[in-house]
């Protein structure tokens, strides 16, 4: 296992890191074909503009609908990359991922379930079709660190918890922004010509929503959490806060409808204040916000009867629930 350096905010030279990680990368992938996922996130879009400069034709990007993103986040990314000169092929994926989660509650054999969806079947398909012997991706140094740690297994860890990607998936994983936390993949995607609403945005999990979800995920679950998150992301997009989520309880609560009993969900929201989300803590929410929150999830949102705010730090919370 290779030993990753941090390189610190303070010693970071974007432009320099810019140049140096585009001519190691051409050198590594040299005359092959690489391959890389897309997710909107502002770590896989800067792997992605920064290996379509050093790669050109030589990378084809997709975009995997795995089925468990934000609402019109496909179409958003492929267009906006689109803009940007780079094609993105969509792949639509939800079966494939549903299945693997069929069935599962446990949080980190979900995890897993993400990875080898993605990792084995999906990217082991793209691999054999296209030839490609080398996967790009945005795993950043907090990834590593948490998975080391054994918080939670991040989906991108492969190689620093044994698993030679080579010999069980048929290619080579590159990690050109690795010893990145994410202010200095920020400062990476500005440098890299990457508009404001991708540098700017807020984080988002790679098991996506089903990092939200507590027990078994379904497509009705992801639907709930997902409506959900779309009026959080309007109500708080202008806190300044690091990050802003909903999470969708496994079990019911008695409320009422219509003078009628209603046994229905729970929605917690979370806000956090974080520099790297190693720590974090709930912001303070003015009283109106989460007024208006509680009022808007629970009448435009089916079936919720409940909505609450997480009030404790992490630790002991981790910024998802799952
Ligand atoms: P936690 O929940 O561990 O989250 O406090 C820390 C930060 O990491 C994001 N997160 C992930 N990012 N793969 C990722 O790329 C993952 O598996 C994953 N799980 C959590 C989370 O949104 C937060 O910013």
């Amino acid at each position: 296992m290779t030993k990753i350096e941090e390189i610190k905010l303070e010693a970071l030279k974007p432009k320099e890191f810019i140049e140096e990680k585009i001519k190691e990368t051409s050198s590594i992938v040299g005359s092959g074909l690489a391959i890389n996922a897309l997710s909107g996130g502002v770590d896989s879009a800067a792997v992605t503009l920064l290996c379509h400069k050093a790669l050109g034709e030589k990378l084809k990007t997709y975009f995997i609908d795995n089925g468990l993103m934000r609402q019109d986040e496909p179409e958003y990314v492929v267009e906006l990359f689109k803009k940007l000169g780079v094609h993105v092929e969509l792949l639509d994926a939800k079966k494939e991922f549903f299945n693997a989660l069929k069935g599962l509650t446990d949080p980190e054999e979900k995890r897993e379930a993400i990875t080898q969806t993605f990792y084995k079947d999906v990217f082991g398909r793209i691999v054999k079709e296209s030839g490609a012997k080398y996967l790009l991706q945005g795993t950043n140094f907090t990834d590593v660190e948490e998975t080391i740690a054994g918080i939670k297994r991040q989906h991108n860890i492969l190689e620093q918890i044994g698993i030679d990607t080579e010999k069980t998936f048929g290619y080579k994983v590159i990690e050109p922004i690795i010893q990145l936390r994410k202010t200095g993949v920020r400062e990476v995607a500005k440098a890299l010509g990457l508009p404001e609403e991708i540098y700017k945005r807020p984080p988002f999990p790679g098991p996506a929503l089903v990092a939200r979800v507590i027990g078994e995920v379904t497509p009705e679950k992801i639907e709930t959490v997902r409506q959900a998150t779309k009026i959080v992301e309007e109500e708080l997009s202008n806190t300044g806060a690091f990050q802003y989520l909903a999470i969708l309880h496994e079990d019911r609560v008695t409320g009422i409808r219509d003078g009628k009993r209603d046994f229905g969900l729970q929605i917690e929201v979370r806000c956090w204040e974080s520099k790297d989300a190693l720590i974090g803590s709930p912001t303070r929410l003015p009283y109106e916000t989460l007024d208006k929150l509680a009022q808007r999830i629970s009448t435009e949102v089916p079936g919720v009867v409940s909505v609450t705010y997480n009030i404790t730090k992490k630790p002991p919370s981790t910024i998802e629930a799952v």
